[in-house]
């Protein structure tokens, strides 16, 4: 076992599904970023994958058994659970989320989970229809609750043939959502977030419609770094060319409306509710089935009938219990005097402005630079790459919902 003080320790835990033949690949994907890692088999997980091979990758003794005499003198179980930054168990069967939904330690992986203090992720891996079961879903929600990070699973085909929500993530993808995390202070812990991000389309045919211009990049990277800080996230996005990041529930909705929706039925759920997208205020007054032909129009000028859409922001702070709530504003003159009023017409906690005049950073750029500003000061964020103006948004914002009195 390597003694440098950096390694992150990760304890992976590996239970007995078909895609536990990946767990070779997980432990060198954890291990090219910097980690040590031992490798934890369930009894069944042995019928999947070998001792052997982890041990081979690993370049650390695999466990397996809590009585096993030998390993137990090297590093007892309590002292191994103290040991893990970080404990990551991939695959999880359905078998062993529902024993450590219910805390029961029967073996020496769950013995570990309920040991430790680190942060645990598990990657579900099972028959979608498993999946789907109420009590599956009962037991994965009871492990958010008790603070656990839920790594997908991904859609797609399974090993039985079936098709849907099932699959274990891939090793990279979990290598690359542990290693981001720990290395995060989890300052919201606990917390829900709700985040919107990206523009919405307001559609006057089926081929034209009235949208801002958004990428979606800052509202996914703060989701991205929200989930990093310990929260458990749901991104509603309007249509971005981004993927989804992962251990990150998406709602994918396309017009103002739909957005509204979605929040609305998520927002009593919520702690702390970022509205990054862009919204269209106004939507035609009319949509047309069929494409609107030039003859159909008047002559020279067309005039379209616009009709306002409702504030989302404004009707999720504006109504008792909410959730912490911080807005956005892209501005191209006075931003900070404008975002002030805007933050207070709009019952809003905090805000942040971005000067969009500027070419080199918001919109279609990969840096930005912000200001935060709040009831009690403002925090000016110089121009930076996203992913960082997010980290450093999401600290802020946890201070303040702390001492809001929410955290
Ligand atoms: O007034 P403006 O559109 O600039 O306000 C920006 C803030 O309001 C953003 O947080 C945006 O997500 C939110 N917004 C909203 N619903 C709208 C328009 C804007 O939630 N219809």
């Amino acid at each position: 076992m390597q003694t440098d003080n950096h390694a992150s320790r990760i304890l992976l835990g590996i239970s007995g599904g078909i895609a536990a033949y990946k767990a070779p690949l997980l432990v060198r994907n954890l291990r090219t970023r910097g980690a040590d890692v031992v490798p934890v088999l369930t009894q069944n997980a042995s019928r999947f994958v070998t001792e052997t091979a982890l041990q081979a990758v690993a370049d650390n003794r695999p466990r397996t058994e809590l009585w096993d005499a030998e390993a137990e003198a090297a590093m007892g179980h309590i002292e191994l659970a103290r040991w893990a930054d970080a404990v990551v168990i991939a695959p999880a069967t359905a078998n062993l989320i529902a024993r450590l939904a219910n805390g029961i330690a029967d073996d020496l992986l769950t013995t570990l989970y309920l040991a430790t203090t680190a942060p645990v992720f598990i990657a579900p891996a099972m028959n979608v229809k498993m999946w789907e079961h109420a009590a599956t879903q009962r037991n994965i929600q009871r492990l958010r609750d008790d603070g656990v990070t839920v790594l997908g699973p991904a859609h797609g085909e399974q090993a039985c043939g079936e098709f849907g929500p099932g699959r274990m993530i891939e090793p990279q993808e979990i290598a690359e959502a542990v290693t981001a995390a720990i290395g995060t202070p989890r300052v919201l812990d606990g917390t829900r977030v709700l985040i919107t991000a990206g523009p919405t389309r307001e559609f006057l045919d089926p081929v034209r419609f009235i949208s801002n211009r958004s990428s979606g990049r800052q509202g996914f990277a703060l989701a991205e770094a929200a989930r990093n800080a310990g929260a458990e996230v749901t991104l509603v996005a309007g249509p971005v060319h981004l993927s989804t990041p992962t251990g990150i529930e998406r709602i994918d909705v396309v017009s103002a409306r739909e957005m509204k929706d979605a929040v609305t039925e998520r927002a009593p759920d919520a702690d702390i509710f970022v509205s990054v997208a862009a919204v269209a205020d106004y939507r035609p007054h009319t949509v047309h089935d069929q494409k609107l032909k030039k003859s159909q129009q008047q002559s020279g000028d067309f005039r379209v009938a616009l009709k306002e859409n409702e504030d989302i922001v404004g009707s999720i702070a504006g109504v008792e219990p909410r959730p912490f709530v911080v807005g956005f504003a892209a501005e191209t003159e006075n931003p900070l005097e404008y975002a002030r009023e805007k933050r207070r017409r709009k019952c809003m906690d905090a805000i942040v402005v971005n000067d969009v005049s500027d070419a080199a950073i918001g919109f279609d750029s990969s840096d930005n630079a912000v200001t935060l500003i709040h009831a009690g000061g403002e925090v000016g964020l110089p121009k930076m790459p996203k992913g960082a103006i997010a980290r450093r948004l999401v600290d802020e914002i946890a201070t303040l919902y702390a001492s809001a009195g929410r955290g």
